[in-house]
């Protein structure tokens, strides 16, 4: 062996062993295959019918915001500090008096189920586990009181605006979230009209499922797949489903949301529900600091920092590009939560150094739901949590808070723009 090779080797082996968050030998066996989210992206669509992997991971357009979304966050790099910590970071985090394990959350995803059957379920679990937070889509396939037996601690609801009726369905839901207990209530503003993501009209399912015999195809070559849903059932919107009659069918109960549901929250709405809800509530797809401002004034206490994953249109800002401002507006008034583009611990890293409380991710959860089926939610989380005390670690913070004072550098870009203070 070569002399330096025999230095590196021995200056290795002295380091100390790097202590997991997740060191069982499922988790390193997966971690072989599957080193970052990436892998699992790879891996989704011969895990799911293609009609299925397209409509989850599909953008809006031709994904260029879904592109940038990733780019932003790639081009951000740590200015690191070292010689001060010796280990990885401590991740646990509190929000809303309610204490979590880290902060790395889950977005929620209507439709879910379609991608894996018995996904709500499977990721709420996962979130419980962990103990980070788990946001259940009003389009979910499962009901919030489900959701909360299975993830008492960290469930949270997402709303989208039934303004029939005086908003009879939304206060139903009211009711239903303080009955059941969710920890907090998101109401989703970033969807004033509908948009309809280009591979997802392509993979013939924009207009219902009605299968074609491609799309029974795909489904008879995923065998996987087709036991899930002997496992958990065929994909519904169990949250929905109870508004529209106790046997509706899928395709009823997505045409009863489109003619019930939709429009954005207006600033009157969201002083209603901030009334009627007594719990934490959040505001998810907010971008400028100005409406930071006014959700502040009407008494909102979390700020949800998203441009839907590139899903409304392509050409919204990137929103880690919009956190650093609404951070300097918002000044600790409320809690942020940032989303889109969040594909691993380091991305979360990127997002906490500049103000955010708890980053979360959608598709990245999706993927792994699809390359590896039940144990997918699991896994991901589990290596995102790795990854981000990993770089908790390499900024020289010990802690969270710590890493708030890291440095970020912005690459092809005046440094000075995203200097963390
Ligand atoms: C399949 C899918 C369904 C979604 N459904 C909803 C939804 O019902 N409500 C909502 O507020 N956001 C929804 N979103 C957006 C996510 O909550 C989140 O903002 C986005 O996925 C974050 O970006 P990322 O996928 O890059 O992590 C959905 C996203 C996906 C991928």
């Amino acid at each position: 062996m070569k002399p330096s090779m025999v230095s590196l080797m021995s200056s290795l082996s002295t380091l100390p062993p790097l202590p997991r968050v997740a060191s069982s030998a499922d988790y390193l066996a997966l971690h072989s295959r599957f080193p970052t989210t990436t892998y699992l992206r790879r891996a989704a669509p011969k895990g799911a019918p293609v009609f299925a992997y397209e409509f989850g991971d599909s953008g809006a357009g031709d994904d260029v915001g879904i592109a940038h979304n990733w780019s932003a966050f790639d081009a951000l790099k740590f200015k690191p500090r070292y010689g001060v910590v010796h280990g990885p970071g401590e991740v646990s985090t509190t929000l809303f008096g309610q204490s979590y394990g880290a902060p790395i959350g889950m977005s929620p995803m209507g439709g879910l189920s379609l991608v894996w059957p018995g996904a709500d379920l499977i990721m709420a679990r996962a979130a419980q586990r962990m103990r980070t937070p788990y946001t259940l889509s009003v389009a979910g396939g499962a009901t919030i009181e489900d959701i909360v037996r299975v993830a008492p601690d960290v469930a949270w609801m997402q709303m989208y605006r039934f303004a029939n009726n005086d908003h009879a369905i939304g206060w139903d839901m009211l009711r239903r979230c303080q009955e059941a207990g969710v920890r907090a209530v998101v109401m989703t503003l970033d969807v004033p009209v509908r948009t309809t993501r280009s591979r997802e009209a392509r993979s013939g399912i924009a207009q219902g499922f009605h299968p074609t015999p491609r799309m029974l195809w795909e489904i008879a070559t995923r065998p996987r797949w087709l036991l899930a849903i002997l496992r958990h059932g065929y994909p519904r919107f169990e949250m929905l489903r109870g508004y529209v009659g106790p046997n509706a069918g899928t395709n009823e109960v997505i045409r009863f949301a489109r003619r019930e549901m939709g429009g954005g929250f207006s600033w009157e709405d969201v002083a209603r529900y901030r009334d009627r809800w007594k719990g934490p509530l959040v505001l998810k797809g907010v971008l400028h600091p100005e409406d930071a401002e006014k959700a502040v004034a009407l008494g909102v206490d979390g700020l949800w920092i998203s441009n839907h994953g590139g899903r409304q249109i392509e050409t919204l800002m990137p929103s880690i590009e919009c956190l650093p401002a609404i951070a300097a507006t918002v000044r600790g008034r409320a809690a942020l939560m940032l989303d889109s583009g969040v594909r691993s611990g380091h991305d979360a890293a990127k997002a906490i150094a500049l103000g955010a409380d708890v980053a979360f991710a959608g598709k990245a959860f999706l993927w792994s739901l699809a390359a590896l089926g039940d144990r997918g939610p699991d896994y991901a989380l589990e290596l995102m949590i790795d990854e981000l005390r990993s770089a908790v670690a390499q900024t020289g913070a010990a802690t969270l808070q710590g890493l708030r004072g890291a440095q970020l550098w912005r690459l092809n870009a005046a440094p000075s723009m995203l200097m963390s203070t």
